[in-house]
């Protein structure tokens, strides 16, 4: 056929880009169903404790992501100033991701274990405490509010559902682990044996005898980006 005719024909002009896009798209939809999974495994990740998860829903109903990203990217300025870019296999587990797009503050993608506790508990009851130029708001009621941890197991039932990997086991003893990691006394051997010997047990919001809702903020800030250990990474930039 002369390529005079198809151009001149709009149809078949139609028909004929229809099939080429048809057979790219497959040529390149069609190995996904053949692979378990497009994100690499990567050693030490893990579901999030449930007092860790419970900072996360908190994290996300104050807001902290307009002002916070949780992405390093491959670049040099980045890298610097944050550490090893971020892996999609670091928020594997996130649903909904914090990625995010705004970065008022600094990205906190790799914030754990940056600083003390003490710190943080300074920090979130009035940043200018701690940063005196801070335009951070402060957020003094979290220290205040009691966690609700009743629909803990709830909140892992979901999140299994959508593929994360919470054992049974987990879900069945989710409340005492949440109560033992906001506590240094507590018998912690359980929650170890679930979640690993690296998640900390502390006192987060220095309130011995409450549970509340900076326990779970804390917890949850000072483990982002320490379970995959880059110590032996050559180069963090590109
Ligand atoms: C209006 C924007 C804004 C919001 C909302 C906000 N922050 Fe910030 N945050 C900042 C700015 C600006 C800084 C840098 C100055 C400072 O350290 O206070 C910062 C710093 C931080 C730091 C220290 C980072 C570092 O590497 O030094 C942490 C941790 C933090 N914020 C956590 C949070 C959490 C948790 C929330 C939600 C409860 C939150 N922020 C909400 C603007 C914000």
């Amino acid at each position: 056929m002369q390529h005079s005719t198809i151009e001149k024909s709009i149809p078949l002009m139609a028909v004929l880009t229809l099939i080429m896009v048809s057979i790219g798209g497959l040529v390149e939809i069609v190995p996904l169903f053949f692979i378990k999974s497009t994100i690499e495994k990567v050693e030490g990740m893990r579901p999030y404790t449930p007092l860790e998860l419970k900072g996360r829903d908190i994290y996300i109903r104050e807001g902290c992501y307009n002002c916070h990203s949780q992405m390093i990217r491959p670049f040099r300025d980045e890298t610097e100033r944050y550490g090893h870019y971020s892996l999609a296999a670091e928020s594997m587990y996130d649903h909904p991701f914090q990625w995010g797009s705004k970065r008022t503050g600094p990205d906190l993608a790799r914030i754990g274990g940056k600083y003390s506790n003490e710190w943080h508990r300074a920090h979130m009851l009035k940043p200018q405490n701690v940063v005196r130029e801070s335009v951070m708001p402060a957020y003094p009621w979290l220290q205040e509010n009691d966690l609700k941890i009743d629909d803990i197991e709830k909140r892992m039932k979901v999140l299994s559902m959508v593929g994360v990997p919470y054992t049974p086991e987990q879900m069945a003893n989710a409340k005492q682990d949440l109560t033992a990691q906001a506590s240094p006394t507590a018998d912690g051997a359980g929650l170890t044996a679930r979640y690993g010997k690296k998640v900390p047990k502390a006192d987060f919001d220095g309130k011995p005898e409450k549970l509340t809702e900076l326990d779970a903020l804390l917890a949850y800030l000072q483990m982002l980006g320490t379970l995959v250990d880059f110590s032996g990474q050559p180069a963090k930039a590109r």
